[in-house]
């Protein structure tokens, strides 16, 4: 696995900050419950289920610092913290799965268990959060890889790979474990506009990992559809309705238009973790909404008008009818999804 996004290290959460790559690979300490909130919202940890681990241990940290002096004392500080976190960012569930976890626990210890008892089963669950991604994005790597054939060239969009999770990624597994078991093939990163998950952070990982990547701006995708370079398109999710309609990154939208427009395959790789059944369809997925600040004055340089208007929804949704599978820890989900999501839930 080539890089950890989120660890407990004897105690410490510790994160690479992401918004410094790719010119710098820094890990950070998030030693209190503001550094953790404020590292998922500016996206030095970022990625739906890095979010949810993140959380998860942010809980911990959390906790340690409302210093609880009673067992009842710990399971308000684990509310509040929860509570807390779940307000850094809307979109991606894992956040709110990973939350929700961690409250459920605190709950089933609440009145007799002693404190130190409480701290480790609370401790076991974060790290049993993490150490299950692990376990899931390998075996979402497997399921997939069977995608990819010899001569293929994949896009790709945003960023799905080892940064975006506890193991080795989402999107990116399935190309990781294609190129493990040999296959030759190709992929195209979109940027992403505006925060450039896809020339920072993709382009990095898979050159790093050694798999032919080349970086395209946002608006090339078509292009390169239509030269006939891409027989397959493979992205993340960030919220799955129980319909299969699909949240990932702004843009993740018109690549699966363009796709269906030129007979490519557009698949979503997920666990299901991401999946939110509640949700009957993309409908009610909340939106975040980004500052204008990040589309006009993206890293270091304004590059629009003064007061200019700006619009920057950080997600949209994927129609179902546009997802030819749902790749899971479970195997590759085929239409109709209302039905293949929950005979595997
Ligand atoms: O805003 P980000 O960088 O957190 O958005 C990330 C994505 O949209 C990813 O594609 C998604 O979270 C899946 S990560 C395995």
């Amino acid at each position: 696995m080539p890089v950890e996004a989120v660890r407990w290290a004897e105690g410490e959460l510790v994160i690479i900050d992401q918004t410094l790559l790719p010119t710098e690979y820094r890990e950070i300490r998030l030693a209190t419950l503001e550094s953790v909130w404020e590292a998922i919202r500016v996206l030095r940890v970022r990625g739906a289920p890095a979010i949810g681990v993140c959380a998860a241990f942010g809980v911990l940290v959390g906790v340690r610092e409302k210093r609880p002096t009673s067992a009842p004392d710990a399971v308000r500080a684990v509310e509040e913290t929860v509570n807390y976190l779940a307000t850094s960012r809307p979109t991606a569930v894992n956040l709110f799965w990973a939350l929700e976890r961690m409250k459920k626990v605190a709950e089933g210890l609440a009145a007799d268990g002693s404190l130190k008892d409480f701290w480790h089963r609370l401790e076991a669950e974060a790290i049993e959060i993490c150490e299950d991604d692990k376990r899931r994005c390998r075996a979402i790597g497997d399921h997939g890889a069977g995608l990819i054939q010899d001569g293929n060239g994949v896009l790709t969009h945003c960023n799905a790979g080892a940064l975006a999770t506890a193991g080795s990624g989402t999107a990116l597994a399935v190309m990781f474990r294609a190129k493990e078991l040999g296959k030759q093939f190709c992929v195209f990163a979109d940027e992403t506009r505006p925060l450039l998950q896809g020339a920072r952070l993709t382009a990095w990982e898979l050159m790093q990992a050694g798999i032919d990547v080349t970086l395209i701006c946002d608006n090339t995708a078509a292009q390169v559809m239509r030269e006939g370079k891409v027989q397959l398109v493979v992205v993340g999710a960030d919220r799955i309705a129980a319909n299969g309609d699909t949240a990932n990154k702004i843009g993740t939208y018109s690549v699966a238009v363009l796709a269906k427009a030129h007979g490519v395959p557009f698949y979503v790789a997920a666990p299901y973790s991401t999946v939110d059944a509640t949700l009957p369809d993309g409908a009610g997925i909340p939106i975040e909404r980004r500052s204008a600040h990040e589309v006009t004055h993206g890293f270091g340089r304004q590059t629009a008008p003064d007061n200019v208007n700006v619009y920057s929804p950080a997600f949209d949704v994927t129609p179902a009818e546009f997802i030819a599978g749902i790749i899971t820890e479970k195997g590759v989900l085929r239409p109709p999804f209302a039905k293949s999501l929950a005979a595997h839930a």
